[in-house]
């Protein structure tokens, strides 16, 4: 395994690296000036009368101190060793400009004899330029390819471009950072995005999840029912409100990652209050199988208040972290189920650092409005005027309707959320190019795949699991420690929670839910984001074949 030291060394040397090859280009636009200029200025080209030497020395000189210290003040040097090479070409581009003003300012000022004609002048310092640009974009391509074949793959690292560094930077800008103006606007697009009935954004998926439990008022007593096969944060909020947790396992079924809905069925009781289905992935489960089996045992369902009975039978709150912009036959993710808890965490497709939405479908007998008001109040201190409201003329006074809880998401993140949404349908296009990419290669080699778009079920294509059948639990740890010496990043979804401490104490065990650990036990995660090149996918395919083909997993033909 590359350990830490390993890594800081390797980060060193590739940051020595590039200051020296900074130097040398430094020192290769000199060598461009005094070679062009002497050039330029012996031939002339618009002008017959010959230049003495002396001349062509002062001039190339003035031209030179001119144009460096223009492209010092741009930071054509000082920036150069960022590696935003594309940005330095345009500083280039203005410095050489502004050198070539300064050049002739200065002949004016200095006065001084055997003045040249700014033409010449000109020509001198946009042949420079050229070349300087030139060796940029060599050195900007060279980069590009060393960070995304020698380096190592990221698992999953967020898509951020300049559109969320402006907004962020606009929002900073605007005296309001908090929740406000931004907020209200994510809500406002998501929800047309998503054509649900309502959307509230708070600060993380988890809290989205918390909060419904909280509306519905589900709490001691009452039942909740999730996949064991799944993160914490799909099962943890039913802890928090008091309610019992129930697993069921997850289906057996080669290429699925859902509950086993029979399980479903038979775990529903007379206290079930809800059921909480993860599109895991991003793969929408299906809906019309949850809804069939809540609806049939809507006979034994006894609500607690007006939510509950509303919505007359166990409420559906899909835990859809992954999926948005995933959709369910020809329906979006976000309105289907009665309740939809997005993760705008940072490994999302979809990021503003962290952060989350809960979208609703308008239930039969409660106002829209009133939902929104709770939740606004839940996730707010139970203080009746938000921070915006309270800044009006005269607006301090506020009342405490409960003493309740603080997950409201910021303006700052919005800002980010708003911009991301603005890209994200050019952001899923590459994610379902990137899969396609990976099923063709990896399905003729046996190698178990999900199948993200269907017909009936589009996935929002956020994670790309892939089995290796008949491996071990220990197999695949040493694939994934293999592939991480070979600079390739993976990862596991999920180890079952029955698997984990906190929920071993309260009682679980993996050896209740044997699909789950079986679809855990060979589970590897490859790459899979937005911004990953091509090169890159190829790259981790190559290794991934490589190291299967040493385990004898695939065999040579
Ligand atoms: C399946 C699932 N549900 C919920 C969450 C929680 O999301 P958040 O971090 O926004 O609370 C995650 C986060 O990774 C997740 O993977």
């Amino acid at each position: 395994m590359r350990t830490e030291k390993n890594n800081i060394k390797l980060a060193d040397k590739k940051i020595m690296g590039i200051v020296i090859e900074d130097f040398f280009v430094m020192l290769l636009d000199i060598f461009f000036y005094f070679v062009v200029a002497f050039i330029v200025l012996s031939i002339r080209p618009s002008f017959n009368e010959k230049l003495s030497l002396r001349t062509i020395m002062l001039q190339t000189c003035v031209g030179f101190v001119c144009l460096l210290l223009s492209r010092y003040a741009c930071g054509v040097y000082k920036y150069s060793k960022t590696g935003d090479r594309i940005t330095n070409i345009f500083r280039i581009i203005i410095a050489d400009f502004a050198g070539l003003a300064v050049f002739y300012i200065a002949q004016h000022l200095l006065n001084y004899a055997d003045r040249i004609e700014i033409v010449t002048q000109a020509l001198v310092i946009i042949l420079t330029m050229v070349l300087s640009v030139f060796v940029r974009w060599i050195q900007y391509y060279r980069y590009k390819k060393s960070i995304d074949l020698t380096d190592v793959i990221p698992f999953s690292p967020p898509d951020i471009s300049e559109l969320e560094v402006r907004e962020v930077s606009n929002a900073l800008k605007s005296g309001w950072i908090t929740t406000g103006p931004r907020t209200k606007l994510l809500e406002k697009r998501l929800k047309s995005y998503l054509g649900s009935s309502g959307c509230v954004c708070l600060n993380s998926s988890t809290a989205c999840l918390e909060m419904v439990l909280r509306l519905l008022e589900i709490g001691p007593e009452d039942e909740v029912i999730t996949c064991a096969y799944t993160y914490t944060a799909s099962a943890s909020p039913i802890i928090h409100v008091g309610a019992k947790l129930v697993f069921v396992d997850c289906s057996k079924e080669t290429g699925s990652i859902e509950m086993d809905y029979d399980a479903l069925e038979r775990a529903i009781t007379p206290n079930t209050k809800a059921v909480i289905p993860i599109d895991l992935c991003g793969i929408p489960c299906d809906y019309d199988r949850i809804f069939e089996i809540v609806n049939k045992k809507k006979d034994i369902f006894i609500p607690n208040n007006d939510f509950q009975s509303a919505i007359g039978r166990v409420a559906v709150i899909a835990d859809s972290a992954h999926a948005l912009g995933a959709s369910y036959k020809g329906r979006m993710i976000g309105s289907v189920a009665d309740f939809t808890c997005f993760s705008f965490h940072a490994v999302k497709n979809f990021t503003t650092g962290e952060g989350g939405a809960l979208t609703w479908n308008h239930i039969e007998g409660i106002d829209d409005d009133r939902i929104y008001k709770q939740l606004q109040l839940y996730s707010l201190h139970g203080q009746s005027k938000d921070a915006l409201a309270k800044s009006g003329k005269g607006g301090w006074e506020y009342d405490i309707v409960g003493p309740w809880y603080k997950c409201n998401m910021t303006d700052i993140a919005a800002a980010i959320g708003l911009a991301q949404l603005e890209r994200y349908s050019g952001m899923l296009k590459r994610r379902k190019e990137i899969i396609r990419k990976y099923d063709n290669e990896l399905k003729p080699y046996g190698i178990e795949v999900l199948n993200h778009y269907s017909n009936e079920r589009t996935a929002s294509g956020h994670l790309y699991i892939t089995r290796i059948p008949g491996i071990s639990e220990n197999d695949r740890n040493s694939i994934i420690a293999e592939l991480g010496n070979r600079g390739i990043s993976c990862n596991v979804h999920y180890k079952p929670l029955p698997m984990m401490t906190a929920y071993k104490k309260l009682g679980f065990a993996i050896a209740d839910y044997p699909n789950a650990y079986e679809k855990y036990k060979n589970e590897i995660t490859l790459p899979l984001y937005s911004t990953l090149s091509n090169e890159s996918v190829s790259k981790i395919l190559e290794k991934y074949i490589e190291v299967l083909r040493e385990i004898g997993f695939i065999k040579n033909e």
